[in-house]
């Protein structure tokens, strides 16, 4: 039996896909390339151009390599460009959704671990934030994560189909086959080891102004690793017959984004130039997870909970790949 990867190509798919190799799981990997690498996915694993949403492919899919659950990666997951091209997203997050979980519905699958994010609950009301936080997206991108959300929900009901919802807080770090490489990059830790590799010339920080400690934006930052060891604990949960849930994942703890550049000067021994700016229309002040809900139901306990390991790991990825995977993005 096999785990279909959607998005496998991807920054965290691709460790997703390292670490089910790793424990001689059987995976095959679904990916259109459109934001990932070709070079991310490691040769010996079953690889697939094409959308998530291609039914006629993923019913061949399931059938040639014994799909016996899907963990669904793939998306675009640029907040700015959601505003801008909104129909994209709907498009590709929403309606590749309905798609796939249709095809694997009918192909008999039922079993479903969802990429969510921390977006789908807008302007946090209280933090750290719990599950049960009332949802209002603040954004498109945030909103075709919700109603995939509430599709799975419906699928549950009435076609029995078992998912863990994930709801990913600030992804970071890498392993040292695989690491972050988003073409633009607009995540705050690449880009300031772009900086302390010499690639940018300064970090903008966007906002000095907000209610924290600093005046910058708080942020929980999640290891890859440990986002990844949450979903195969979330396969074993759907796999012992457990029932469907929401989980965030993050470490429940915040850093600024000036802890954040200190922390990698130290860790890379560069200096790191750093411009400010002013807020960017819609960024929290705080974002920082309610995160016992995963520790209580899947016994997940973070490896890398501080957030000089989760740098020293990007730096050593950074080091070792200068270009990431390539210039250009996917190849
Ligand atoms: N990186 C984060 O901090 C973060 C936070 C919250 C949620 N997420 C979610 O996690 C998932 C992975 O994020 P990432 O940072 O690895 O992004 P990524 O862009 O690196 O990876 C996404 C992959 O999906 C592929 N893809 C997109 N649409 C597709 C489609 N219709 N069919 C097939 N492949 C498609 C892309 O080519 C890419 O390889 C996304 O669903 C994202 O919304 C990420």
């Amino acid at each position: 039996m096999s785990i279909l990867v959607t998005g496998g190509a991807g920054y965290i798919g691709s460790v997703m896909v390292e670490m089910l190799r790793q424990q001689g799981q059987r995976v095959v990997v679904l990916d259109n390339l459109v934001r990932g690498h070709r070079a991310a996915v490691e040769a010996e694993a079953p690889f697939y151009q094409g959308n998530a949403g291609d039914r006629e492919l993923v019913a061949r899919i399931v059938e040639e390599h014994a799909v016996e659950a899907c963990i669904h990666f793939a998306a675009l997951a640029y907040v700015g460009e959601s505003v801008t091209d909104p129909a994209l997203y709907f498009e590709n997050n929403l309606g590749q959704s309905i798609a796939l979980m249709g095809a694997l519905v009918k192909a008999g699958v039922r079993r479903v671990v969802f990429s969510s994010t921390c977006a789908v609950y807008g302007e946090p009301q209280t933090v750290p934030i719990p599950e049960e936080h009332p949802q209002w997206p603040a954004n498109p991108y945030g909103w075709s994560k919700l109603l995939v959300e509430r599709l799975l929900e419906s699928y549950d009901q009435a076609y029995g189909l078992k998912f863990v919802s994930l709801r990913y807080f600030n992804a970071a770090g890498a392993t040292l086959q695989h690491g972050e490489h988003h073409e633009p990059e607009t995540h705050l830790i690449p880009n300031v080891l772009a900086a302390a590799q010499g690639r940018l010339p300064y970090v903008s920080v966007y906002g000095q102004d907000y209610p924290t400690p600093d005046g910058t934006a708080v942020r929980d930052y999640i290891h890859i690793v440990d986002l990844n060891t949450a979903h195969l604990r979330a396969l074993d949960h759907l796999r012992r017959g457990g029932k469907s849930e929401f989980i965030n994942l993050g470490n429940g703890k915040g850093y600024s984004v000036l802890e954040v550049i200190q922390t990698a000067r130290r860790v890379t021994g560069r200096a790191i130039e750093v411009r400010m700016e002013g807020r960017r229309p819609g960024d929290p002040s705080h974002l920082v997870a309610r995160a016992d809900k995963a520790r209580r139901l899947l016994g997940w306990e973070p490896a890398y909970p501080d957030l000089e390991s989760i740098l020293r790991t990007a730096w050593e990825w950074r080091q070792a790949h200068p270009e990431g995977y390539g210039v250009g993005g996917s190849g």
